[in-house]
């Protein structure tokens, strides 16, 4: 009988426990929740429940809770929340230091229990901490990614839909860049059923939604008190099916860099084609000159953060 294929969390609190649910609701896989000692007892706890909700409702999907990395081993896919999320006030940047001890710790463990995963990094600040956990595990690029476009690209569609008055499923839209205030909305590729967004709605009303966009995390902190974890989650998996069924989908995630759109040892959201070699392709598209001047800003900002990680 074919095993079913096997996707660890690291971390179990927000995002992770969403994660766990919809993993084992569209039975993508047996799941592992892992957390630290000290929150072994939620991560057990949650994995009880969702398998009751498998029972209640009809899923095949074992869910098991834990804080030891040897039930992780054979993962096919690893996506990783450890960390503290934003409060009110807090940059992404904030976290830097925080998270970084969490990541270094999380890769070391993960270099040992699951060489042959795909790892999803959620964590933030994105962009650095996937850099850290490419460069502590040694993963190949095409095997260590991170969500944040796929998020950040569906805020923006989310907006559009509403002002245009249509179906959010019509709605085609691509936010590159890093997962921060610098992020990049390519309107020269977003549309409605293929019609230019340009031509749908004018100027200002677009600029406004663009900044609403790059500050869509933020907004819902200061509703919640802490980070967005639905949609965060629902991005992850995006990810993940596209890999685990080889569809190879075109997502914004963030890859590393090798020269692509000019830009090396970055890692950074461009489009990615997700498929079973993990990253199988960063699409170059071309870019007016005002977008490659604000993609350059924005890989800036990750280079400065990166590099002030590279520091700590
Ligand atoms: P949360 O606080 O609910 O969960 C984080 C979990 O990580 C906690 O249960 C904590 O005990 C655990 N943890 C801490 N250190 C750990 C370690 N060394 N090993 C394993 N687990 C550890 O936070 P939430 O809401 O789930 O967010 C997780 C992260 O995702 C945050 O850093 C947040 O900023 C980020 N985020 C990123 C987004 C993106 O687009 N990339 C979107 C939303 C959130
Ligand atoms: C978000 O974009 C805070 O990065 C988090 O929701």
């Amino acid at each position: 009988m074919p095993k079913r294929k096997k996707i660890s969390l690291i971390g179990a609190g927000n995002i992770g426990g969403e994660l766990a649910m919809e993993l084992a609701r569209r039975e993508l896989g047996d799941v592992v929740l892992l957390d630290i000692p000290d929150k072994a007892g939620v991560a057990k706890g949650k994995a009880l429940d969702i398998m009751q909700t498998c029972a209640l409702e009809g899923y095949d999907a074992n869910v098991l809770g834990t804080s030891d990395y040897g039930d992780t081993a054979g993962s096919d896919v690893v996506i990783v929340t450890a960390g503290v999320p934003r409060k009110p006030g807090m940059s992404r940047d904030d976290l830097l230091s925080i998270n970084l001890k969490i990541i270094r710790n999380v890769a070391e463990n993960l270099k040992k229990s699951a060489p042959n995963a795909l790892v999803i990094v959620i964590s933030n600040p994105l962009d650095a901490m996937v850099y850290e956990m490419k460069k502590v595990t040694g993963f190949s690029r095409n095997k260590v990614i991170g969500m944040a476009g796929a998020l950040d690209s569906a805020r923006f569609q989310c907006f559009i839909a509403e002002a245009v008055g249509c179906s959010v499923k019509d709605v085609n839209a691509m936010v590159l860049g890093g997962h921060g205030d610098t992020m990049v909305a390519v309107l020269s590729y977003t549309t409605v059923k293929g019609v230019p967004v340009t031509q749908l709605l004018p100027k200002d009303k677009l600029d406004a939604m663009v900044k609403r966009t790059a500050g869509g995390g933020g907004e819902i902190v200061t509703l919640m008190g802490t980070s967005a974890f639905y949609a965060p989650a629902s991005g992850a998996i995006s990810m993940a099916e596209s890999y685990l069924k080889a569809q190879r989908r075109t997502i914004a995630c963030a890859a590393f860099l090798e020269g692509e759109y000019g830009y090396k040892d970055l890692y950074m959201g461009v489009p990615v084609v997700i498929g079973a070699e993990g990253v199988e392709k960063i699409v170059e598209i071309k870019l007016s000159a005002e977008e490659k001047t604000q993609l350059d800003a924005s890989a800036k900002a990750v280079r400065e953060l990166i590099d002030a990680a590279a520091k700590l």
